[in-house]
C-alpha cells in the first residue's frame, strides 16, 4: 500500500514535473502557474480523501458491527433471566424468610447492565403507552406487581382491592404517565385467542402484551393435546397481530414503546409443588407428569421465541423453582417476590428491544 507520504512526494513531483514538461510545449507563464495551482488543488482533495476510500473495510467493519449489535442483543435476551436467589432465614426470627434476588455478576451477564428499575424509569419507559395483561391469577399478580411499581403506595391499596375481585377483568388509566392498562380475566388460552382475534379485527392493538394461561385448563380439562391445540390457534392469531401491525404502521403516540409491532410476553406457569396444593381434587390431577406434558405442548406450540414464536417467554418456572418452597404457601401461586422478577425482566427486556439500551 501507498503510504501518505509517498504519496506527498508524488504530488508534489506531479504538481512541480507536468506544469514544467508543459512548459515545454509552450504554454504561457501564467498557464503554467494556472495548471500548477488546479494541479496541486486536485492532487491535495485527493491526498485528503484517500484515508476516507479504503472504503471497502469501512464497510465491512459497519456490517459486522451491527451484526455484533444483534448478536449482543439476543445474548442479553437469553441472559434476562440469570437471576441469584437468597432466601434464607432472618437473624432475628428463624420463622421468616429474607428473600431477594439480584442478576448473576458473571461477565456476560454483567456486561448486558441489566438493573430494577425504579419508578420514575418505569414511568419513562411506559409513558403513554397501553398494557394489556390477560391471563389467570399469575397474570394478575404480574399486573399487581406493574402497578406497584408506578403507582403511589395509597393508591396502590385502593387497586389492589379492585384488581382482586375475583374473575373480573379491570381498566386503569395511570394519568401522570398516561399509561393505560387494561387487565382481561382469560383463564384459558381459547379466551386469549378471542382477545387477540378482537385487536386483529379492529386493527387496534397495545403496545405491551402480556398474557399467559394453562393452570385452568390443567384442572378442568386434564388435556395436554387439548391443550396445544388451543396454544397453536392463539399462536397462529398472535403471529398474525405482529404481521399485519407491521403492515399497518400508523402515527403514533408519545410513547416511546409505541412501534408498529406489539412487544408480546408469555407468562409461563409456575412451578407446582404437588403436596401443597390446596384441594384434594388439585393433587390428583395437577401431577408432575401431566404439568411436564404441558411443557412438552408449549414448546411444541411454537408459541415463545425459542421456537420461534412471537412470545418472549417470562419463565416463571425457573423464577419460581430458584425462589423455592419457602415462596409459596399454595404451591402454586407464588409471594409477589417472582412476579417483581418476571416484571423487572419482561420492562428490561423492553428496554432492549425498543433500542434504549446497549
Ligand atoms: C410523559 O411524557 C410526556 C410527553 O412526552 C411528558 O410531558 C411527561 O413529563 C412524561 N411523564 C413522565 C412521568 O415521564
Ligand atoms: C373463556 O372460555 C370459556 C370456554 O370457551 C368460556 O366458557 C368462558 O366464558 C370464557 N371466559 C371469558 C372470561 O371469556
Ligand atoms: C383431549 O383433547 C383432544 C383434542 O381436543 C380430544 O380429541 C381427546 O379426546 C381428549 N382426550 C381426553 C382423554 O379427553
Amino acid at each position: 500500500m501507498i503510504g501518505a507520504v509517498q504519496l506527498g512526494v508524488l504530488a508534489a513531483c506531479v504538481v512541480v514535473l507536468v506544469p514544467m514538461g508543459m512548459a515545454g510545449y509552450h504554454l504561457s507563464r501564467n498557464k503554467m502557474l494556472f495548471f500548477s495551482g488546479a494541479l496541486f488543488i486536485t492532487l491535495a482533495i485527493g491526498v485528503h480523501l484517500t484515508p476516507y476510500f479504503p472504503s471497502v473495510t469501512d464497510f465491512v467493519t459497519t456490517v459486522s458491527s451491527v451484526v455484533v449489535f444483534q448478536n449482543r442483543r439476543d445474548s442479553c435476551l437469553s441472559h434476562l433471566h440469570d437471576l441469584v436467589w437468597d432466601v434464607s432465614p432472618s437473624p432475628d426470627s428463624p420463622l421468616d424468610f429474607h428473600k431477594s434476588w439480584a442478576w448473576d455478576d458473571a461477565s456476560s451477564v454483567s456486561a448486558c447492565g441489566f438493573q430494577k428499575l425504579g419508578r420514575f424509569d418505569a414511568a419513562d419507559l411506559l409513558n403513554g403507552s397501553w398494557v394489556v395483561v390477560a391471563g389467570d391469577s399469575q397474570a394478575r399478580l404480574i399486573a399487581v406487581s406493574l402497578l406497584a411499581l408506578v403507582l403511589d403506595s395509597d393508591r396502590m391499596d385502593q387497586v389492589r382491592g379492585d384488581l382482586f375481585k375475583r374473575h373480573s377483568d379491570y381498566q386503569i388509566v395511570v394519568d401522570e404517565i398516561g399509561m393505560r392498562l387494561d387487565f382481561f380475566w382469560a383463564p384459558y388460552a381459547l379466551n386469549l385467542t378471542t382477545l387477540v382475534a378482537g385487536f386483529n379485527r379492529n386493527r387496534n392493538y397495545p403496545d405491551v402484551l402480556v398474557m399467559g394461561s394453562g393452570l385452568w385448563h390443567m384442572l378442568h380439562f386434564t388435556n395436554a393435546s387439548d391443550y396445544g391445540a388451543s396454544l397453536q390457534s392463539l399462536r397462529a392469531h398472535a403471529a398474525s397481530l405482529v404481521s399485519s401491525s407491521e403492515q399497518h404502521e400508523e402515527a403514533v403516540t408519545g410513547s416511546v414503546l409505541a412501534r408498529p409491532s406489539p412487544h408480546l410476553f408469555w407468562i409461563g406457569m409456575p412451578t407446582l409443588i404437588n403436596s401443597m396444593l390446596n384441594s384434594d381434587e388439585k393433587r390428583e390431577k395437577m401431577t408432575d407428569v401431566l404439568r411436564a406434558a404441558y411443557d412438552d405442548q408449549l414448546r411444541s406450540s411454537n408459541l415463545v421465541r425459542k421456537s420461534n414464536g412471537p412470545f418472549l417467554l417470562l419463565d416463571v418456572e425457573s423464577l419460581s423453582w430458584n425462589c423455592g418452597v419457602r415462596c409459596t404457601v399454595d404451591g402454586m401461586h407464588y409471594d409477589m417476590i417472582v412476579y417483581e422478577a418476571a416484571l423487572h425482566i419482561m420492562l428490561n427486556a423492553l428496554l432492549i428491544e425498543s433500542h434504549q439500551k446497549l
